[in-house]
């Protein structure tokens, strides 16, 4: 048995950070695990098989304030699950600091942070990607539209939260984006560089991979599902439900995939002096010519934790600090087999503006059932009442011994709980929408 003791720092605040902190927590070194600022699903007794978990009150992206918690409570590993504090240097400030930190540099998440620079890099590497144009003015970002018949889609290069792509069908839905971007600047800095790059068509897959800078071990494939309605309609939102793995790929397309596509982008930054240590994370359109990268993100997906974790049979913990060690080739991963569903209940108004305080009912119920774990996003503690904090409430993960068992007893979970406006897809890991 290994020694406890180990104190885990995680952070964010979503049902991606509940999922990191859930993992961590059984892994046999761990005393405790802190999440910052984490939710109301972030705060647990010790068990004798889980550490406890703690929120902290300190915001993702007070790295300064970070650092000093993390030297106060000497935190062994620190854990990034958003983008953001990436993009904005913390795992170089933690290093300078002397402290252990998994995830990639604020110049090797660029891969995430700039589209363009991603896109550039896979240009010169030779991993299949839309063929594009970088630009940075109106004008010229107009004509280069008029000059394209074929369907296009316009990106903020920059963070925008998920919602800096425009899928255009035509010229003038092209323009408008750009319009948006350029003009109106609806995204600020993120969108003065554009990315337009043709349109493809196919089914999409999120490939995610942990890499110590050199070696890449692919995760359990996985699928979200963007759409905030049944079969794939309505507004883009952060993600409302995922699955894994993925039944029609097989491992050795994975295999293909992490070679052709994974080690060129972590070989070639490993060259140009910014190596990649963290969650690799390909976003892919599975075409008639084969998987086409539509985006890379430096880290964890949010749902797509929440189902690839629940099936990680051997230590999370481990295979992080193989990362940090650049000892990946060595480290087990193993996963448990059957499949994992997703299903994110969100509130009435979402992905726009809403209330809140909204008070949850029925989570007992459903994480008493076997093999559900109810992940909490935005939720907050208002005495001794789980209310909503934000707009995507919780995501209900579910395992089963193949996609289906698992979707149905993810949605028996679900239907054990309930709020004012509840919202959520039923189609998640389902051929067909079911209620
Ligand atoms: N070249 C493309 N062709 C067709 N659809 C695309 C293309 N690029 C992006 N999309 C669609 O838009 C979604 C969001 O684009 P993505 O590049 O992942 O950016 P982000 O997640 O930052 O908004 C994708 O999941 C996909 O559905
Ligand atoms: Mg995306």
């Amino acid at each position: 048995m290994a020694m406890k003791g180990k104190r885990i720092l995680i952070v964010g605040s979503g049902g991606r950070e509940h999922a990191l902190a859930w993992a961590l927590a059984r892994s046999p070194e761990v005393e405790t695990v802190y999440v910052a600022p984490g939710n109301a699903g972030t705060r647990w007794p010790a068990r004798s098989d889980r550490a406890s978990a703690v929120p902290v009150p300190i915001p993702a992206e007070d790295i300064k304030g970070l650092i000093a918690f993390a030297r106060e409570r000497a935190i062994d590993l620190t854990v990034v699950g958003p983008e953001a504090p990436l993009a904005l240097g913390m795992v170089d400030a933690f290093r300078a600091a002397g402290l252990r930190i998994f995830g990639p540099t604020q110049a090797a998440a660029r891969l995430e942070s700039s589209k363009a620079f991603a896109k550039e890099l896979m240009r010169r590497c030779g991993i299949p990607t839309a063929d594009f144009a970088v630009f940075h003015d109106l004008d010229a970002a107009r004509s280069y539209v008029r000059r394209h018949s074929s369907p296009l889609v316009v990106k903020a290069s920059g963070l925008a939260g998920g919602k800096g792509t425009f899928v255009c069908e035509t010229v003038q839905e092209a323009e408008e984006a750009l319009r948006l971007l350029i003009e109106e600047r609806v995204f600020g800095e993120a969108g003065e560089t554009v990315v337009i790059e043709e349109r493809l068509e196919g089914r999409e897959l999120s490939l995610l991979a942990l890499t110590d800078g050199q070696t890449v071990r692919p995760l359990l494939p996985a699928r979200d599902h963007k759409r905030l309605r049944d079969g794939d309609q309505g507004p883009n939102t952060g993600g409302m439900g995922a699955y894994a793995p993925v039944p029609d790929i097989s491992g050795e397309e994975i295999e293909a995939m992490a070679r052709i596509i994974l080690q060129p982008a972590v070989e070639a930054l490993a060259r140009q002096g910014a190596p990649f240590t963290g969650v690799l994370y390909a976003g892919l359109m599975l075409t008639a010519h084969g998987p086409f990268v539509l985006e890379f993100n430096a880290r964890l997906g949010d749902p797509e934790a929440q189902a690839i974790l629940p099936l990680l049979e051997s230590d999370l913990l481990e295979a992080l600090e193989a990362c940090l060690d650049r000892r990946l080739e060595e480290a087990p991963l193993r996963w448990r087999s059957g499949s994992c569903v997703t299903v994110v209940l969100a509130v009435p108004g979402y992905p726009g503006p809403v209330p809140k305080g909204i008070p949850i009912f029925g989570l007992e119920e459903a994480e008493a059932m076997e093999d559900v774990w109810v992940f909490h996003a935005g939720t907050a503690d208002a005495n001794g009442q789980v209310v909503n904090a934000g707009g995507r409430v919780l995501a209900v993960s579910a395992w089963g011994a193949d996609l289906a068992a698992a979707a149905g007893r993810a949605y028996a979970a679900v239907s054990r709980i309930h709020f004012e406006g509840m919202h959520f897809r039923c189609d998640i890991g389902r051929a067909r929408p079911f209620r």
